[in-house]
């Protein structure tokens, strides 16, 4: 039922492929996603193909890095026009007989997949959700015991530093962080303490936490473009553990354990 209010990104299929992986900012989340996970689960890298599945995988640039390193793959999506494109991007690869695609809200697969994962990627999708805490549930539910959650998620809190920056009071006064469907910004713009809390009480381990994008969106933008790529990735690596500066990240990914 909550899944008919979940966003389907069907409509920002063009705005999203041109604003979050062709950007810096995508390129550093990806980076940084990528060292957390891999410091939490080092058979990513050396052991057998883990089953992994990415729910709500938009046009799947995560998946794919895992899918190069011979894991195998159930990208779920609810928009058919990014799932389309996932299937473009990742079915030239060597082992894409791997890969599966399914067009269905992942909410819908505990039935058929009731812990049948070793590892559950929901990147940036909890924001998009009418029901953010029951789709915490239906996620664990997905993990088979021992796996893992690889969780990230729009950090309200920072959308209302940005706010105070620019002096939108306004916005702040009247409690409603909502994006207005122009750029973006999430439907529901989550409180870190109340996911902490979601996880906690769905029975997950939280096992490492990491800011993303602590400073980069707060930099003034000429001073941004003038830097290497390189160097706004060494410093956002280093600062994405550390307070205060991770609770500033536009997102947060939290990697959490089923016992
Ligand atoms: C901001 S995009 C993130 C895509 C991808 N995970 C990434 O990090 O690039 C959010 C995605 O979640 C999808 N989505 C929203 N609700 C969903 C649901 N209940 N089940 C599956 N996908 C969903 C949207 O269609 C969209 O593709």
């Amino acid at each position: 039922m909550s899944a008919k209010q979940d966003r389907n990104f069907d409509l920002f299929h063009r705005r999203f492929k041109q604003n979050v992986y062709a950007t810096v900012k995508g390129r550093l989340r990806l980076e940084i996603l990528w060292r957390d996970l891999q410091q939490a689960i080092p058979q990513l890298e050396t052991g057998t193909p883990l089953q992994i599945l990415d729910a709500g995988a938009g046009m799947g640039h995560f998946s794919r890095q895992l899918a190069e390193h011979g894991h195998h793959l159930l990208l779920c999506d609810i928009s058919e026009k990014l799932l389309a494109e996932a299937q473009r991007n990742l079915s030239a690869l060597p082992d894409s007989e791997n890969i599966q695609f399914l067009q269905v809200p992942f909410q819908q697969l505990v039935d058929d997949y009731p812990a049948g994962f070793d590892l559950v990627l929901s990147h940036a999708v909890l924001e998009w959700l009418a029901e953010p805490q029951a789709g915490i549930r239906s996620l664990q539910q997905l993990i088979r015991p021992g796996g893992w959650l690889s969780l990230l998620f729009f950090n309200r809190n920072s959308l209302i530093y940005r706010h105070l920056l620019n002096g939108n009071f306004k916005k702040i006064r009247s409690g409603n962080l909502a994006g207005e469907g122009k750029y973006l910004t999430p439907d529901n713009p989550l409180s870190p303490q109340e996911v902490m809390q979601w996880l906690e009480e769905a029975g997950l381990e939280i096992i490492s936490c990491s800011g993303i994008r602590t400073f980069v969106d707060f930099m003034h933008r000429d001073m941004r473009d003038k830097m290497a790529f390189e160097e706004l990735l060494e410093m956002e690596l280093r600062f994405s553990r550390q307070e205060p500066f991770r609770s500033l990240g536009r997102y947060l990914h939290v990697i959490c354990r089923q016992p």
